[in-house]
């Protein structure tokens, strides 16, 4: 075995007599070991969808699915920052509708998700504005489409780059941030990772979200140590730009007839689930990649 297997093997043994395995962060509970009691909190408040007081980040949330979200976090009462690129009067407007239902806060910060840089910059606004982050969900990403033999290497690494690095590392910048006992991460996924009706031109799309999926499963475990739960949205099908881009009406229909609705989900089908995975009523869930699909792939 080489030795970065053995390391990630070793941080699933059991501990040592000191009470310490070779890797602290993916402890695993022994006999003999302290076993946590959940925090005491009351089931009045674990029981609430309520984001009162709370501060959200969410990238790419001037339109489609990251808006929906937005105002949806923003419905529930969280402060939230609107991230956009190119579009400023989409941002404002989604701003003004959060301000407008009177419960949440909102600015609009303009950075680019896909870069390193960019994401700092989103947190160091969001925390000049509101003082802290509670929740970061990364929605922004890209669906490239070519085939095996179409694909060449600077495609590969933009969509590495936008949809896997991006994200990994604003959750690495946040997770400093984030308050134990009701810090939340939530990355994007898609159910075609799990559909076997997978188009040949899919290929590094899927592989991004593939791998998102596995870092936030393995985040789970790690942040899961401080009481931050990392869960996966995995949609189906959303009309949106994104969505809709380079896709005959004839092929959209079939798609849509795939649900047993005969729909495509509208980004509002999406945000309940994120804004009740936000709160604190989701705190048990952990690690999960959801699916939501309307019933597309059973
Ligand atoms: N649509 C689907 O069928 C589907 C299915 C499964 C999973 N997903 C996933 O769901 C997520 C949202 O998808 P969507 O279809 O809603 O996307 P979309 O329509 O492309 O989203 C557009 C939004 O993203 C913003 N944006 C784009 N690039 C950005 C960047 N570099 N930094 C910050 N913001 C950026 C845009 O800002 P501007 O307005 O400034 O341009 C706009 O607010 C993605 O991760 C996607 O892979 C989508």
């Amino acid at each position: 075995m080489t030795g970065t297997m053995t390391n990630f093997f070793n941080a699933m043994l059991p501990q040592n007599h000191n009470g310490h395995n070779h890797n602290n962060r993916l402890a695993v509970p022994t006999q003999g070991v302290k076993v946590n009691k959940a925090p005491s909190i009351s089931s009045q408040y674990l029981a609430t969808t309520s984001l009162h007081g709370q501060v959200a980040v969410v990238t790419g949330s001037s339109r489609s699915t990251g808006a929906a979200i937005a105002r949806c976090l923003g419905e529930h009462g969280a402060n939230v920052v609107v991230n956009f690129v190119t579009d400023s009067l989409a941002a404002d407007e989604v701003v003004q509708s959060i301000r407008s239902q009177g419960k949440g806060g909102a600015i609009a910060v303009k950075a680019d998700a896909s870069t390193v840089e960019g994401g700092r910059y989103l947190l160091d606004e969001a925390l000049k504005t509101f003082g802290k982050v509670d929740i970061l969900v990364l929605n922004s990403g890209i669906m490239g489409s070519k085939t095996l033999g179409d694909v060449d290497e600077a495609f590969f690494d933009t969509q590495f780059a936008i949809n896997v690095k991006a994200p990994l590392f604003l959750a690495k910048a946040v997770a400093p941030l984030l308050p134990s006992h009701g810090g939340r991460i939530i990355f994007f996924s898609s159910t075609l990772t799990t559909s076997s009706a997978v188009s040949p031109n899919a290929l590094c799309y899927l592989a991004t979200k593939g791998a998102i999926e596995q870092i936030s499963r393995v985040l789970a475990k790690d942040l899961g140590t401080r009481g931050i739960t990392v869960n996966t949205v995995s949609p189906g099908p959303i009309d949106t730009p994104q969505f809709r881009e380079g896709k005959p009406q004839n092929i959209i229909d079939s798609i849509a007839r795939q649900s047993p609705s005969k729909r495509l989900g509208e980004p509002e089908d999406v945000a309940p689930l994120v804004a009740f995975l936000a709160s604190p009523a989701a705190q048990w869930i952990n690690g999960q990649i959801i699916r939501l699909d309307g019933g597309a792939v059973v």
